[in-house]
């Protein structure tokens, strides 16, 4: 492998802008893979930085690590993944993005309507939501798709 292939932590924190500690935190969770340098010093295969690109995209449109997990897991993890790998997870992954953009859209349209949040502030909760009824349907903003609606870690 040309010597270029192969990248040193450092490299990947500073070409992927994560942290070496999380680059670590990836790699127990199963979701990149280190090697050893022939000095024995971890060091990643160039094709890592796509794999973290992927992390941080999935990431930031609200995939669970289990679910990048999941999508990950579909690539070989013996040899560089190909364009033909990166696109079955790109045909798998399409449902899923367009369920977000649908809930987002949702969200951008509705949020100068009622939402059933229990706050009964907006008119138009007097008739959506009168006594709150959406509290006896789900804890939250009743009326957002579950999609916006999921526990998220509260920093
Ligand atoms: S927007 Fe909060 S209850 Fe209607």
């Amino acid at each position: 492998m040309d010597r270029h292939d192969v990248l040193s932590v450092s490299e990947v924190a500073r070409r992927s802008g994560y942290a070496a500690s999380a680059l670590r935190f990836y790699e127990d969770q199963g979701l990149i893979e280190a090697g050893r340098s022939a000095g024995g010093r971890r060091s990643y295969e160039r094709s890592v930085l796509r794999r973290l690109a992927f992390i941080r995209a999935a990431s930031n449109v609200g995939l669970t690590l289990a679910e990048i997990r999941e999508e990950l897991a579909q690539l070989p993890s013996n040899r560089t993944p190909t364009k033909a790998d990166w696109q079955r997870i790109s045909r798998h992954w399409r449902g899923r993005l367009d369920e977000r953009i649908a809930a987002l859209e949702r969200l951008r349209d509705g949020l100068d309507s009622c939402i059933g949040c229990g706050c009964l502030s907006l008119q138009r909760c007097a008739f959506s939501n009168p006594a709150d009824i959406a509290g006896t349907v789900a804890a939250g903003a009743a009326y957002l798709p579950g999609e916006l609606r999921r526990p998220h870690r509260v920093r």
